[in-house]
């Protein structure tokens, strides 16, 4: 059953389609038509920041452990919808069942944490250098805030943002990824209905990428907009940086990876196995912690590309409803942007994992596919053994079900590797000696670090973000994403009668400088 979504200004849905119409069709099926989608302009956009700016400060006066109860009925809603949402998500985005169900379940995660922030949101008191004083600190909401996200998390990461900034006390206006708008929509349906928002605290705005950066910049030159969150690529990212920037804000950045396993002498091979499938085919290549390279100690090298190689090849392909490790890509637009990165193998490199490369056809099988490869945009998951560090596959993210494979000597050389490509999201290590670890720790340059556990799959409670070309330093998640949703505010309060003078009318203390101990 298709369905109609179209933009939600103030409550109201916007009138007509300025932005023309579009259709969201199953990845896996592509003649289902899962909605017919009216988009709006940058006008829309605007006007859904202006509402968003209207309806703000009511918003904020709500007391926090009030805005805190409306983050756990959202919660309670969600999770009595997890199954209807989870098979929106795989039906427009092709995401495994399983995956999407995980995924909606770190949505509840992310309000089971935040509905107790509604108690807390703590300021701090700090005591005075003079007497009869007293300072304070308080958060404040930033205001308005645009969130700008991607389609391959078409819901649980709209909630890294949408349900703290929430709380804290910020209006919102959400632009989700123009591929996965139905599972936008039932969000925004969930959140609204879920919490009792009044109008305008959430807005939605379905609109293509362009069109959204022309109303984002016009919103921030109206002083419409204080806070940008944005997951997508590093290119959009570092357009939105410089944007934002301009008007004197750092944006909330969350962008691509390109994700380093190391596996180390000491490392169990099939775990390490099982995790690299796992975080690079799972979402068929497509999450941000994606597994982009492995990097393999030269001494169990061949045990280990033999292991991979198999596993990669026994891994079930296909329907999404079905137990399978790959699913089809996101969208059209990154199978084919897929099969321009395919055109980075060189003869240098061998290719594993599958009986051919590309899309899988009737003409181009993938032995074992569950279901009709012809009905939907599947992609061959690949191996690339024998990647170099100038090798264009080592240095950019090849969005999509492709691994590559290097090797090291000496745990220096793994890391330096590692940092090579300039990204800075997640990355893992294999090892058994816990002096390995700590020299991983410190040396990599990423976000995140998974000990014998893979690259994707953070939970919902620990600071998620990363540094270089994967994001500005910014972190979301648990109790670190407070300091993107408010601004700290100091207050002194002098209640001596007196003015009395910082540094200048403080009493000091008389030391003996010269005292020592008896011998
Ligand atoms: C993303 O790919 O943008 O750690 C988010 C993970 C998930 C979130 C990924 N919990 O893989």
């Amino acid at each position: 059953m298709s369905r109609n979504v179209i933009s939600i200004v103030a409550g109201t849905p916007v009138a007509g389609a300025p932005g023309g119409r579009i259709t969201s069709t199953n990845p896996a099926r592509t003649s289902e038509v899962i909605a017919d989608v009216s988009l709006g302009d940058a006008a829309v956009f605007v006007a859904a920041a202006r509402a968003a700016r209207e309806a703000q400060q009511a918003w904020a006066e709500v007391p926090a452990p009030v805005r805190g109860r409306a983050i756990a009925h959202i919660g309670r809603v969600v999770e009595a919808n997890a199954k209807s949402l989870a098979r929106l998500v795989t039906r427009e985005i092709g995401k495994p069942y399983a995956e999407a169900l995980g995924e909606v379940r770190e949505i509840v995660d992310t309000c089971d944490f935040f509905l107790g922030e509604g108690r807390r949101l703590y300021g701090q008191t700090v005591p005075s250098e003079m007497p009869d004083k007293q300072l304070f600190t308080f958060r404040n909401p930033v205001g308005v805030v645009s969130v700008i996200t991607a389609g391959n998390f078409p819901v649980a990461v709209p909630s890294w943002y949408l349900i703290p900034a929430l709380l804290c006390g910020n209006a919102v206006v959400w632009k989700p990824a123009d591929y996965s708008p139905a599972c936008g929509a039932a969000l925004f349906d969930l959140l609204v209905h879920g919490g009792g928002l009044p109008d305008g605290v959430l807005n939605l705005v379905l609109a293509d990428g362009e069109t959204t950066f022309t109303g984002l910049e016009q919103a921030l030159d109206w002083g419409l907009v204080d806070k940008v969150g944005f997951t997508g690529s590093s290119a959009v990212g570092s357009l939105i940086g410089e944007l934002t920037g301009r008007h004197l804000q750092s944006a909330c950045l969350e962008l691509g990876g390109k994700n380093p396993m190391v596996v180390t002498p000491s490392a169990d091979l099939d775990l390490a196995v099982e995790a690299a499938l796992f975080s690079g085919f799972g979402t068929a290549g497509q999450r941000c912690t994606s597994l982009g390279t492995v990097i393999v100690h030269e001494s169990v090298h061949e045990e280990f590309i033999a292991r991979f190689d198999k596993a990669t090849r026994q891994a079930t392909v296909g329907d999404p409803f079905s137990d399978v490790v790959l699913g089809p890509m996101l969208d059209e637009k990154f199978a084919e942007r897929f099969e321009d990165f395919l055109g980075w193998i060189q003869p240098h490199h061998s290719v594993l994992g599958s009986t051919a490369t590309g899309r899988i056809t009737a003409a181009n099988p993938r032995e074992g596919f569950a279901g009709d490869p012809d009905a939907g945009i599947f992609c061959h998951p690949t191996i690339i053994d024998g990647v170099r560090e100038d090798d264009a596959i080592f240095l950019n993210e090849t969005f999509g079900p492709l691994v590559g494979v290097t090797t090291y000597r000496g745990l220096g050389e793994a890391i330096r590797l590692a940092n090579v490509p300039g990204y800075g999201l997640s990355s893992s290590i294999y090892t058994s000696e816990p002096a390995e670890v700590f020299a991983f720790r410190r040396g990599i340059s990423a976000g995140m670090v998974s000990v014998n556990n893979s690259t994707s799959g953070a939970e919902a409670h620990l600071p998620f973000g990363g540094n270089g070309k994967s994001g500005n330093g910014s972190r979301q998640s648990g109790m670190w994403v407070l300091d993107q949703f408010t601004r700290w505010q100091s207050m002194n309060w002098d209640y001596s009668g007196r003015l009395q003078k910082a540094q200048m009318d403080v009493t000091e203390l008389t030391p003996d400088e010269s005292f020592r101990l008896a011998d």
